[in-house]
């Protein structure tokens, strides 16, 4: 299927503006991968993605290397002091320029035939092209990208006329500085890998799972034991949206929680398209997770864990996380995928009433209409 048709096709039964009577997307939107290229063309690279943590490139010449679905790029900080981003990419004959994350001393050197560009991406030298006819160092500068931080987290954007992330998500800084006042004293600190292995799900089907806690009851017993479920809160705001668990058992089936816990309540926003940052009750600390687009059926993950100090979690809570809440989420987004592969399922129902109660799926319909317009953009 090219993508000339892919729009063509039109929805059996509608998504309509109104959740409460909604379908969902129709299941081809999950298993056709002209849509996957369309939305790269007009999701992944037209929006903010997570990169790093602004310690991580606090001094002059640190840099971070990272991936926009396909597209390599890196973020680094200049002599000045302003943090820049570029497609990792040299312009001689298309090395990529930098690996994983460190500090580069005054260039940034291509590994391949050794041209230099400056910390602000100027190319500096080019061995042996000063007899090169019509050569011009200033025609061969690196490609700028966008580069914004909220909350110390540094973010990317392949679109250079993308909205800024305060326009996008307006409220979001001040709700987690509010909600979060051990922010500035996040350092790094160990990651999870949740068993270290992509889900087979492709991001789609992984997001839809996010945004709703309609299947935490029944498919996370312990979570709906450490969060009291009739407190659960999930709103809509910009394109992000934000879940609340208000009130917690101490004595749960998850993890021991202290009684005077300094995040006694769980938070979790979700900030369209990929990326995901996650509080849940115990010491304090902050999970960023980057889903990673990987084809249309299998996302990959990275669990940025960030602690004040840097502290490490403790055993039971890693334990619970990575091998019982991460696991369930892994087989029911992979169970998903396959049966949007039948030939017996194409649009659900999704179950809205007008309370838009935390454990229904409004911000789900909210997510398919974004989908839905990105795509016919
Ligand atoms: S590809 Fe970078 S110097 Fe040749
Ligand atoms: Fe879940």
């Amino acid at each position: 299927m090219t993508q000339g048709n892919v729009l063509a096709v039109e929805f059996g039964r509608p998504l309509g503006d109104d959740p409460e009577l909604a379908y969902t997307l129709p299941s081809r939107y999950y298993t056709d991968p002209a849509i996957f290229e369309l939305e790269k063309e007009r999701i992944f690279h037209r929006s903010w993605s997570f990169v790093c943590h602004a310690s991580q490139v606090a001094g002059p010449g640190d840099y971070v290397a990272g991936d926009v679905v396909g597209q390599p790029v890196f973020v680094v900080r200049d002599r000045q002091g302003v943090l820049r981003g570029f497609h990792n990419v040299c312009q001689h004959r298309a090395h990529e320029l930098v690996r994983g994350a460190g500090r580069l001393k005054t260039a940034i050197a291509c590994p391949y035939h050794a041209w230099a560009y400056g910390l602000d991406g100027r190319l500096r030298t080019a061995r042996n092209c000063e007899a090169i006819r019509g050569f011009d160092k200033a025609d061969f500068g690196l490609r700028p990208i966008r580069v914004e931080t909220l909350c110390n987290l540094v973010f990317v954007n392949l679109d250079e006329d993308a909205a800024p992330i305060a326009d996008l998500a307006p409220n979001l800084a001040a709700d987690m500085r509010r909600r979060l006042p051990y922010l500035d004293e996040l350092e790094p600190a160990e990651s999870y890998d949740f068993g270290g292995r992509p889900i087979d799900a492709g991001w789609k089907v992984v997001v839809d799972n996010y945004v709703e806690c309609y299947h935490c009851e029944p498919a996370h017993p312990a979570f709906s034991d450490i969060i009291r479920m009739p407190s659960y809160e999930h709103t809509i705001d910009g394109v992000t949206a934000r879940q609340v668990g208000h009130d917690v058992r101490h004595e749960n089936a998850a993890y021991p929680l202290a009684e005077d816990a300094r995040m006694p309540h769980s938070v979790f926003w979700y900030l369209w398209p990929t990326t995901t940052i996650n509080v849940l009750p115990g010491d304090g600390d902050l999970m960023v997770t980057q889903l990673l687009p990987d084809g249309p059926f299998r996302t990959r993950f990275i669990n940025h864990r960030f602690a004040p100090g840097g502290a490490p979690d403790t055993e039971a809570r890693r334990d619970y996380l990575e091998n019982v809440l991460g696991l369930e989420d892994t087989l029911l987004c992979e169970s998903v995928q396959r049966g949007l592969f039948s030939k017996g399922y194409d649009q659900g129902r999704l179950v809205v009433d007008a309370a838009r109660g935390g454990t229904g799926e409004h911000v789900v319909h909210f997510f398919h209409t974004m989908v839905r317009d990105a795509l016919e953009g």
